[in-house]
């Protein structure tokens, strides 16, 4: 908690769909509310958390999204059965931040509570971390401005999406010029409407025949 997870997965959610892609975000609000409502934080719960996590991401890739989860994942053999779920285009992005700086922040007040011993198995407190030996890309959100992190993860995903994400891109453009396609028409029309209203008077017929 704190080491920027959801804040980047929103704003790299935001980005890309405002770019055309099919994207969704998954982190403990929507899946932890829902789906997972009936797990806690015991290894066993955990694993179950990141296991069923993986799989629903790898429907969301098979149905041709970006899916970014952010999810703390504290086990390498969680994570790397999460990654497995959908072993053709899935990486390991690891959000370098020391367990000091977390605290500091401290953006729900969970670790005054968990150092208190208000809330049991906290990661970083009474629960391990291990963190990821061979991520495929290391964000330092501990020095570096969300701005900065944003456009490295930004750009690795750019690099990791196939030419159908541009195809679907080109197709959403296409799209977009379809469901405007009327309002473009008619505005191309009143323009040379006119146009030749002002320049030509006596062509204004054969534009008009056009319409
Ligand atoms: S995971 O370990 O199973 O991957 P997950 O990312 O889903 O954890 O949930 C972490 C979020 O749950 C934290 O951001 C925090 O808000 C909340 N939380 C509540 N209890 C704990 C706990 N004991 N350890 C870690 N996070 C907790």
């Amino acid at each position: 908690s704190g080491s920027g997870k959801t804040t980047l997965a929103k704003s790299i959610e935001r980005k890309l769909f405002d770019k055309g892609y099919n994207v969704y975000m998954l982190d403990g609000d929507n899946i932890r509310n829902g789906l997972n409502s009936n797990l806690g934080f015991s290894e066993e719960d955990r694993e179950e958390n990141i296991r069923r996590i993986g799989e629903v991401a790898a429907l969301f890739a098979r149905a041709g999204f970006v899916v970014v989860t952010a999810f703390i994942s504290p086990f390498a053999k969680d994570r790397e059965n999460a990654l497995n779920a959908y072993d053709q285009n899935s990486y390991e992005i690891y959000l370098s931040c020391d367990v000091a700086t977390c605290e500091n922040r401290d953006p729900k007040g969970l670790y005054k509570k968990a150092r208190k011993g208000e809330i049991k198995d906290f990661t970083g407190i009474d629960s391990p971390y291990e963190v990821p030996k061979s991520p495929d890309l290391v964000i330092n959100t501990q020095e570096e401005s969300i701005k900065n992190c944003e456009k490295q993860l930004f750009d690795f995903i750019l690099s990791k999406t196939s030419t159908w994400v541009f195809v679907t891109n080109l197709n959403f453009c296409y799209n977009v010029l379809q469901f405007y396609r009327q309002e473009v028409m008619a505005l191309i029309t009143i323009s040379l409407h006119f146009y030749t209203f002002i320049n030509k008077k006596n062509v204004w017929m054969r534009f008009v025949s056009w319409y």
